[in-house]
């Protein structure tokens, strides 16, 4: 989710782009680092600077085993023309049906959502939330167990990011006010979160409907109880009055991107949770130098309202938990510990109905867009990566201390306690030769000490709750807003989306504040001109970088990249429409990405420097590989490394939603038959009194007048075939 310019919404503004990242580490270090100068780059062209480069590293430019077969992957769909159209566009041969929308009850006894917002609070414990994002499909077997071939029944995972105001949850909107209603906060808390609802294929065709009443329904909101694994597990950091020794906490926050591991679990990942907590003002004459840095670089100043006032509703200790600020003797008797408690990837085990969501430390705390895997293989670590969603952000991957071994499959919370309690997290630095380093974050190392003057830290649990003081220590690089990644299945190159900038300025500015000159991984300065006049400037239409790690092997500390696909209108200039996008495929601000099983990217978007000309969509696409492109100089003058070109035959528009929404989240069956995506908030424009959107009522009913919602689409082709092949 993210603003549009301008824009004040009327509950949840989720600051997606929020800086709060004041180190001085910038890309200037990148070139200092450089092993190949920008010259030898330019001059030679990528194929002599990348063979150099890529023999450096150990690499073969030509990519690893299997990396051909996307080569035969092709596009078997006719693209979807942009449109502002109050539906889900697909194109021809292809039906939409709806899963399940805000307020839709997962048991038998509740009502059906009754477009009013007269459901109750305590109701939203089993009815579907609200701002559906990242999700998950796991194959159910017949015996309740993960099947990962089970394509006609399953279990969807689906986050519920925000509150989507004004429009579905209550009967009149937000009720205005410095003080919030106690019963709206209570609705607000049950329906973040993640939802899980047994899904299966209906008795003809490839679509799927909700069976209400299973047991496998669930929802986990912002006061489930959960569990701290990992090294800050029990460390007086994580201590609140609700779990003096610092073990347990309640609740998921802002669940944005999401994850699953190789053994069967579901990965829900905490975005924005900064929006939900507030701070008094004054509080920091209460707190030590250290804990000013900690909570500052996080944005949790002193007097900070959260937008959404959840400490406002009274004194009960479901709102009070809201607030960050010291108001006991201890740690253990009030909640100015409970910032610390947000900020971290949470594993959930759909598959037992009663099990407690863990939250794992070592994977490090920051605005968590999602949480990727490599593919297991027996005997190496598990890797994951991910991605810190905030202007001038970082990239991270963590490499398990476990060895993978498939017998853990099906085994839960068990498995994720030995692959995710421990291991090793690292911080990307992107230099401009196209190669890369992996700068791990442990203490004791690379600077990482109490003797520190960014931070002292104290320990391993200290690096890994202000991972992004420790990113600043070791010069990460600052990206382009980092959302969500993606590994090729076909050869272990990563994917990731850098959604949009406004904070890069020109290379002959002087950058002011937090903001930055642009580097070669995030080169683009450019305005965009809407009716004559500078609508943004930036990056406003973003990026998706890529890399390879070194020998393939995807614990290695050092990596080659290139940028595969730039944003653009197509009729934009050539130095900003640097991939050659043309109407069958131009896009801007990606943010959704996902291989699926046959090695196909798509590629989803939250925008909204495009939307004066169409709605957000989802694209599909045949990728190729790091090193296939050339060297080029983006509009304001830097210097990159590009993808190849896209093509209208390995790039096109799959689909468009409804209006003011966006993309995000994709899951399908595994034999491909029916895809998952989501829409979140519809309408968003739009007001109770002066609606803009009535979707998903208005996918079948041109006439509607019904409040629009957040809703997962259920995708299938008309003649029972695979998607989009
Ligand atoms: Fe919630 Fe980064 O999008
Ligand atoms: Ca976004
Ligand atoms: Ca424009
Ligand atoms: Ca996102």
């Amino acid at each position: 989710m993210s603003l549009r310019p301008g824009q004040t919404p009327a509950i949840s503004p989720l600051n997606d782009g929020e800086s709060t990242n004041p180190s001085a580490n910038t890309h200037i270090q990148d070139i200092i680092d450089a092993r190949l100068s920008r010259r030898g780059v330019l001059k030679g062209g990528i194929a002599a600077s990348t063979t150099a480069l890529f023999s450096s590293l150990g690499l073969s430019a030509c990519g690893g085993s299997g990396s051909d077969k996307d080569d035969a992957l092709a596009l078997s769909f006719d693209a979807v023309a942009k449109n502002k159209n109050d539906v889900v566009t697909v194109p021809a041969g292809y039906e939409v049906s709806i899963l399940h929308a805000l307020g839709d009850p997962l048991s038998l006894t509740d009502a059906a959502w009754a477009n009013n917002g007269n459901e109750s609070a305590e109701s939203y414990n089993r009815r579907v939330g609200d701002g559906h994002d990242g999700m998950h499909y796991f194959g159910l077997s017949d015996a309740g167990a993960y099947s990962a071939s089970r394509a006609d029944r399953g279990l969807l995972c689906v986050n519920h990011e925000y509150v989507v105001g004004p429009n579905g949850l209550h009967p009149n909107g937000r009720t205005a006010g410095s003080a919030r209603v106690a019963s709206e906060v209570e609705k607000e808390i049950y329906a973040h979160g993640v939802s899980i609802s047994e899904i299966k294929r209906n008795s003809s065709g490839n679509a799927m409907t909700l069976v209400r009443g299973s047991a496998f329904n669930r929802r986990v909101t912002s006061a489930t109880p959960m569990a701290f694994s990992g090294p800050a597990r029990g460390n007086a950091l994580l201590q609140t009055k609700y779990s003096p020794d610092g073990t347990t906490t309640r609740g998921t926050n802002n669940n944005c991107g999401n994850g699953y591991t190789p053994w069967g679990t579901y990965l829900t990942c905490e975005e924005n949770f900064t929006n939900v907590i507030g701070r008094a003002t004054g509080d920091n004459a209460k707190r030590s130098a250290k804990e000013i840095t900690g909570l500052n670089r996080y944005g949790m100043t002193d007097g900070r309202k959260s937008p959404y006032l959840w400490d406002t509703a009274g004194s009960d200790d479901l709102f009070v938990r809201w607030s960050a600020s010291v108001t006991g003797a201890s740690a253990a008797e009030d909640y100015r510990n409970t910032f610390n408690t947000f900020g971290w990837i949470v594993e959930i085990d759909p598959f037992t109905a009663n099990s407690t969501p863990v939250k794992y430390t070592a994977l490090g705390r920051f605005a968590h867009e999602g949480c990727w895997p490599c593919k297991a293989v027996a005997g190496k670590p598990v890797v994951f990566y991910m991605g810190d969603d905030s202007r001038n952000e970082y990239i991270y991957k963590f490499v398990s201390k476990a060895l993978w071994d498939a017998a853990d499959v099906g085994k839960g919370h068990t498995a994720g306690a030995k692959y995710m309690s421990e291991g090793t997290l690292y911080v990307a630095k992107f230099n401009s030769d196209g190669s890369g380093t992996w700068v791990e974050l442990t203490h004791g190392k690379n600077g990482l000490t109490a003797s520190n003057t960014t931070y002292p830290f104290a320990d391993q649990a200290d690096v890994l709750v202000h991972a992004r003081l420790a990113g600043d220590v070791i010069g990460a690089t600052k990206m382009d807003r980092p959302e969500w990644g993606a590994v090729n299945p076909m050869n272990g190159e990563v994917y990731m989306t850098l959604t949009n900038n406004s904070n890069r300025v020109s290379p002959t500015a002087t950058p002011t504040g937090s903001q930055l000159k642009p580097d070669t991984a995030n080169p683009r300065y450019y305005e965009d001109i809407k009716n004559g006049t500078t609508s943004q400037k930036g990056n406003p239409n973003g990026h998706i970088i890529r890399w390879r790690e070194a020998g393939g092997d995807p614990a290695a500390t050092t990596f080659a990249w290139d940028i595969y696909l730039f944003g653009a209108e197509a009729t934009a200039a050539a130095n900003v429409n640097l991939s050659g996008l043309t109407a069958v495929n131009d896009f801007s601000s990606p943010d959704g990405l996902w291989f699926d099983q046959n090695g196909m990217l798509w590629i989803q978007t939250d925008d909204g420097a495009y939307t004066d000309v169409t709605n957000c969509m989802m694209l599909a696409a045949v990728p190729g590989k790091v090193g296939d492109g050339s060297a080029a100089t983006a509009a304001g003058g830097t210097p990159t490394i590009k993808g190849a070109n896209a093509t209208e035959a390995t790039v096109r528009r799959f689909l468009v939603g409804p209006k003011d929404c966006e993309v995000t989240g994709i899951a399908m069956t595994p034999d491909r038959k029916t895809l998952f995506i989501n829409v979140q908030h519809p309408g968003e424009e739009g007001s109770l009194t002066s609606p803009t959107s009535a979707w998903p009522a208005s996918q079948t009913d041109a006439t509607s007048t019904k409040r629009p919602r957040s809703a997962t689409v259920v995708i299938t082709r008309s003649n029972g075939g695979e998607i989009a092949v």
